[in-house]
């Protein structure tokens, strides 16, 4: 199906009326990102590196550009090159990914890594389908490894281009069901010439001019393409299905301290959420409903599913949004240098757990044990 779509793109004129002023602005204002190659270096013919363009694209997915420019730094430091990436153990890049969230992506990574070494002798593939293929590269990974690095003219679409896009052509069908069109104008818009330049504009453009709330149709470089804009209220699009109300989980984490400052951690099973990553011993996440009560609630919150029989110190709670639940857990300490070997952790010294592959939740629920561990 996405052969059919990228050869009627071909068919296309190198530009298009959108991308000739928007590559335009982007010359003039992209931003500054690590992994980017300025539009004046890339006419002086200097080419992205896909391993870095594959690394940012992952990392970006679910998070903002702030966040991903310090890991994207730390990563291109530990591991330099794919060959590096692939000999890294998974535990390893999980340690270097905590804290980034959705940690399938860390896993993937390394698995997509030993794929490019050992397939295809270190080289990305200069094909969106190929492309496709690999661990934790889908649709929109895809296009924008094959438009940036490769210069495919794929149709780029993420959470900013899904708004550009509404607005210029005031799309009122809501989300999701208005992606199949948003894709279908996307690539009605995008050029043959600078394909890479023209998704990467776009979501700039999305960042920093056509933002969420208060977008500063003044200065966009699109707006007399913009239906939006005419219509005189561009905030209203992109229309948006009511959300669902989150449901809330509830449990109890237990942070063990052994005399000489060491905490006691285990690790996640491989397979689902946060699978692989170290964490505190922790009773399951269960929701309620609204039959619930405040008893109920306090039954899988109390420090009855502790690991083992000990004196447990409430302190507290915490909250965490994971994608489709919330998570209060109540936390409890104690301070023993024994634990069952059942338990199959480890002891890792509190002024090193920055080392140790904790993702954010458990890193919340040692503060709040141990205020301050984590700044
Ligand atoms: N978000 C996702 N990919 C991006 C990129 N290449 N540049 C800026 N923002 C992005």
């Amino acid at each position: 199906m996405t052969h059919i779509r990228y050869k009627a793109l071909t068919q296309k004129s190198t530009s298009t009326p959108h991308a000739g002023k928007l590559l335009a602005w982007y010359d003039r204002h992209h931003r500054i990102l690590p992994w980017r190659i300025s539009p004046a270096d890339y006419a002086q013919g200097l080419r992205p590196d896909p391993y870095c363009v594959w690394l940012s694209e992952v990392m970006l997915q679910q998070t903002t550009v702030e966040a991903v420019k310090a890991y994207f730094l730390k990563f291109i430091r530990l591991w330099p090159d794919v060959q590096a990436l692939a000999a890294a153990t998974e535990d390893d890049v999980l340690r270097a990914w905590a804290g980034l969230g959705y940690y399938s992506r860390a896993r993937n990574l390394k698995k997509c890594a030993s794929i490019i070494t050992d397939k295809y002798q270190g080289r990305f593939p200069a094909d969106i389908e190929m492309l496709r293929q690999l661990p934790g590269i889908g649709d929109y990974t895809s296009a924008a490894i094959a438009a940036i690095a490769f210069n495919i003219p794929a149709a780029v679409v993420d959470g900013n281009v899904e708004r550009v896009i509404s607005r210029l052509f005031a799309i009122k069908t809501a989300l999701p069901q208005a992606k199949s069109e948003i894709r279908r104008l996307s690539r009605q818009i995008t050029p043959q010439n600078r394909p890479g330049d023209f998704a990467q504009a776009m979501m700039d453009l999305g960042a920093t001019i056509c933002t969420p709330r208060k977008p500063a149709c003044i200065l966009c470089p699109l707006n007399a393409h913009c239906a939006a804009y005419t219509e005189g209220e561009p905030e209203f699009y992109p229309v948006k299905a009511p959300k669902k109300a989150r449901p809330v989980r509830y449990g109890a984490g237990f942070v063990i301290v052994s005399p000489d400052n060491k905490v006691y951690l285990r690790k996640r099973a491989d397979q689902g959420l946060l699978g692989g990553m170290s964490e505190v011993p922790n009773s399951d996440w269960l929701a309620v409903d609204d039959t619930a009560t405040p008893a109920s609630i306090a039954r899988l919150t109390n420090a009855e599913s502790a690991p083992f029989a000990a004196q447990w110190l409430p302190c507290g709670s915490i909250t965490h949004i994971f994608t489709h639940f919330e998570l209060r857990l109540s936390i409890y300490k104690t301070v023993t240098a024994t634990v069952p070997p059942s338990n199959n952790g480890w002891w890792a010294d509190a002024d090193r757990l920055h080392e140790e592959a904790l993702p954010t939740v458990m890193k919340k629920a040692i503060n709040a044990a141990l205020p301050d561990i984590f700044k």
